[in-house]
């Protein structure tokens, strides 16, 4: 959406608020042990206590409050009763719906004791997200994200999962700009409008550039032994400013 008003800006970064806090109080509970379901169920508790939706659910019946996707699925996990283990990496990705505003953002969490590899692909992610939300302004191509985050992938030596990418939101959970791809394409010319609300998220990865479908309608996997990490905000772009309302407090 594009924000015509106060009233938008101010329910977009209520959205924001509670998407945030969900996703914190989740990840607080990640521990071995804990199931996905479990940690499905604390995120759940915190969305139903402001009185918003499940974005995935209420758009896509998706079969879940909160995506949890434990490494080598990388996101659109479904939650259930898998178990978390010491060492699992873990991505905790929120939507939500609330007085008809959407907020989405997602972090990778590891889970102790922290893999090496992984914890460079969570810096490499969480920079990368950093940057693209310090250039992304009305007016800015699209494809300065895709060039800062495959930028800072390469510097690392790491690659960018391609098939997964940003997208603008608002009044639903998916508007235009319907790609925000996390790699260069110098053919895009397209370009971020005054006020739209867009969603960022780069997913970097040790080795697979691309994505697969597991098998269960939903979740998304790469081969074991490959490590990658997905950070994502919601942003308002503003004239003079933009912003995060998604941020963690
Ligand atoms: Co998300
Ligand atoms: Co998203």
């Amino acid at each position: 959406m594009v924000v015509r008003h106060s009233g938008d800006i101010r329910g977009l970064v209520e959205a924001g608020k509670v998407a945030a806090e969900t996703v914190a109080e989740m990840a607080k509970k990640l521990r071995p042990g804990v199931t996905t379901g479990q940690l499905d169920g604390v995120g759940e508790g915190v969305i139903k206590r402001y009185g918003a939706e499940s974005a995935p659910r209420y758009f896509y019946r998706f079969p879940g409050a909160t995506c949890v996707s434990v490494l080598p699925v990388i996101a659109h996990g479904i939650p259930g009763d898998q178990r978390i283990r010491p060492g699992d990496v873990v991505n905790i990705d929120v939507s939500v719906y609330l007085n008809g505003f959407c907020a989405d953002t997602g972090m990778t969490v590891l889970v102790e004791p922290k893999n090496v590899a992984a914890h460079k692909i969570c810096r490499a992610a969480s920079a990368a997200l950093k940057q693209a939300i310090k250039i992304v302004k009305p007016r800015v191509l699209i494809n300065e994200v895709g060039k800062v985050v495959q930028a800072e992938a390469e510097r690392h030596g790491l690659k960018v999962v391609r098939n997964i990418c940003g997208h603008g939101l608002g009044a639903t959970l998916h508007e235009a700009p319907e790609y925000i791809i996390n790699f260069y394409n110098a053919r895009e010319k397209s370009r971020f409008a005054e006020g739209q609300v867009v969603a960022i998220e780069p997913f970097i990865s040790s080795g697979a550039e691309y994505a697969k479908e597991k098998g269960d309608g939903w979740g998304l996997t790469v081969p074991r032994g490959c490590w990658v990490a997905q950070y994502e905000h919601t942003l308002i772009l503003l004239k003079d400013e933009t912003v995060v309302t998604t941020a963690r407090a």
